[in-house]
């Protein structure tokens, strides 16, 4: 899910995996279907949002969506989690990434705030999209229908280290039990 130009769903096929991938981009769902064809790899891929998985209901064993469902405010995230649990499998596992809230571009006073949780972009190439931030309490609270397995919280470091800027995200994995 939010596939771009397709680098995990071509890791994916070529380790076997039968992919489906969705991205609103249609430039980069193209990207995609080129890339698979010029491997020979089966991968299914179709533009669509998020918010409206072009999917039938208990269709998918996983789900991989890393830097994707942040693209969103508080209502809207948590209506992808309904669409994530509407066609995922019981059992089935998902891997998500969040932004995280201690991140600067959240805590930083002139943020542009539309909800606790959401953050308005102020810098290319994402200006004024809002970007949702959680920490692990806004995770255990919109995936209660998912046995959490893991959390990472990871820090990224931009090249130039003079850039006072701290960029973090949480990774999580999940499996759905309601
Ligand atoms: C930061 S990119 C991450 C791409 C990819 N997951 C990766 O890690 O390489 C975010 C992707 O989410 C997609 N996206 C944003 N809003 C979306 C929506 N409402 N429905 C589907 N995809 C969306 C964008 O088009 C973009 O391809």
């Amino acid at each position: 899910m939010g596939s771009w130009l397709g680098r995990h769903a071509i890791c994916f096929a070529r380790k076997g995996f039968e992919v489906s991938a969705v991205d609103i981009s249609g430039y980069g769902i193209s990207h995609l279907l080129s890339w698979a064809e010029a491997e020979n790899l089966p991968v299914k891929a179709v533009t669509g949002d998020m918010l409206h998985l072009p999917y039938p209901d208990n269709c998918f064993d996983c789900i991989f969506a890393y830097h994707v469902i942040s693209h969103s405010d508080t209502q809207g995230v948590e209506t992808i989690i309904s669409e994530i649990e509407r066609v995922l499998k019981r059992d089935g596992e998902i891997f998500l990434s969040f932004c995280s809230k201690e991140s600067t571009d959240y805590l930083e006073k002139g943020a542009e705030k539309i909800d606790g949780n959401t953050v308005v972009c102020r810098k290319e190439p994402e200006a004024g999209v809002a970007h949702f931030y959680a920490d692990t309490a806004d995770i255990i609270r919109l995936l209660h229908n998912f046995t959490i397995t893991k959390i990472r919280h990871t820090e990224y470091f931009p090249l130039d280290l003079q850039t006072k800027q701290t960029i973090k995200y949480y990774y999580v994995n999940a499996v759905f039990s309601p």
